[in-house]
């Protein structure tokens, strides 16, 4: 068993806090629903340290914006807006090809939560499709570009909702199960890590790694379709929010880690029974990492 990394910062830390110091002059970052909650203050925080940070959204006009502002806050004027959606697969196919030269940092961060039944023209179940495979056939159309950067890192926005779900491959877009909207997501989450898993692991010869988080609870548009009762969490303002997606992306601390789960700003161990804090065992599990991987790229295929 390695030890956990632990670092200075804490669930009261900011995004600025934690990049202080850090210099990404010369890097490009994309960070994916980059015009909400606490993908604008990941990329505000990226683009204060001197990255040229692209804002992948689907909302162009929200999107243009939230680089207005960043680009006053920050100064950085390198802060540009591009489209994609990830539950469209031709929108991300367009994105990736448009896509050149190197790609230092790739924050998936957007997410739809706990949303009623929807699902794609495919059929997909619809937090499956967004927060999962959008970010899979994202990275995957993307890897040549992460392993020019050398050194790469992929951001893999998770949540403790992780501990709701396995990824059940047996009924993985509920066609025989009931839907159930936390059901979805908590799987979708946990997708989210084991990407991460199976990622660092094919990529990490090309330097990419890979890790996931668990960013706090953050009073966002996220939370548009459950009620202050289905929720039970201390709130984090944005820039916390944002502090471990930034850390994971950034720090000295985490060079050449992958294929891990942290929260607060720091690696978190395994869950307790009983808590929502940790990590599930089903989540880091290599088997599951893979066999996800392969089913990813059938059902894209
Ligand atoms: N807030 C929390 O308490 C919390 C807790 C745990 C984990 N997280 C995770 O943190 C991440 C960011 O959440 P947030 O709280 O900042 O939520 P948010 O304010 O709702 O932002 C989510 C972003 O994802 C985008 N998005 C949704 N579906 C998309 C699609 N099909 N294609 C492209 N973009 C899409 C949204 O775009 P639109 O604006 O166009 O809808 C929005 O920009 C998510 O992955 C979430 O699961 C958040």
């Amino acid at each position: 068993m390695t030890s956990l990394i632990t670092t200075p910062f804490t669930a009261e830390s900011t995004a600025a806090e934690v990049v202080d110091g850090v210099d990404l002059a010369g890097r490009r970052v994309i960070v994916t629903g980059g015009a909400s909650g606490i993908g604008i203050e990941t990329a505000r925080a990226l683009a204060g340290a001197g990255a040229e940070v692209t804002l992948a959204v689907r909302n162009i006009r929200a999107g243009e914006r939230t680089a207005e502002d960043i680009i006053a806050t920050t100064g950085n004027k390198q802060v540009l807006v591009a489209p994609l959606d990830l539950a469209d697969q031709a929108s991300v196919a367009s994105f990736a090809a448009a896509w050149g030269g190197p790609l230092h940092i790739l924050v998936n961060n957007a997410g739809l939560m706990a949303s009623p039944e929807m699902r794609t023209p495919e059929g997909w179940e619809m937090q499956f499709a967004t927060n999962h495979l959008g970010h899979f056939a994202l990275a995957t159309g993307l890897h040549r570009a992460l392993a020019a950067a050398v050194g790469a890192r992929v951001v893999s926005v998770s949540s403790s909702a992780h501990l709701r779900s396995p990824v059940v491959f047996s009924d993985i877009h509920f066609r025989q199960r009931a839907y159930e909207p936390w059901a979805a997501y908590g799987q979708s989450k946990t997708a989210n890590v084991l990407f991460a898993v199976e990622a660092t692991r094919r990529w990490a010869g090309d330097g990419i790694t890979a890790n996931a988080l668990m960013p706090g609870g953050i009073r966002t548009n996220l939370q548009r379709y459950v009620t202050d009762a289905e929720l039970d969490r201390i709130w984090k303002t944005p820039e916390q929010g944002a502090a471990t997606s930034v850390l994971v992306a950034t720090s000295p601390l985490l060079e050449g880690v992958g294929g891990r789960y942290f929260e607060d700003c720091n690696e978190a161990g395994p869950n307790q029974p009983g808590t929502r804090r940790g990590v599930a065992a089903y989540a880091l599990d290599p088997e599951a990492a893979a066999r996800l991987w392969q089913v990813s790229v059938q059902t894209l295929a």
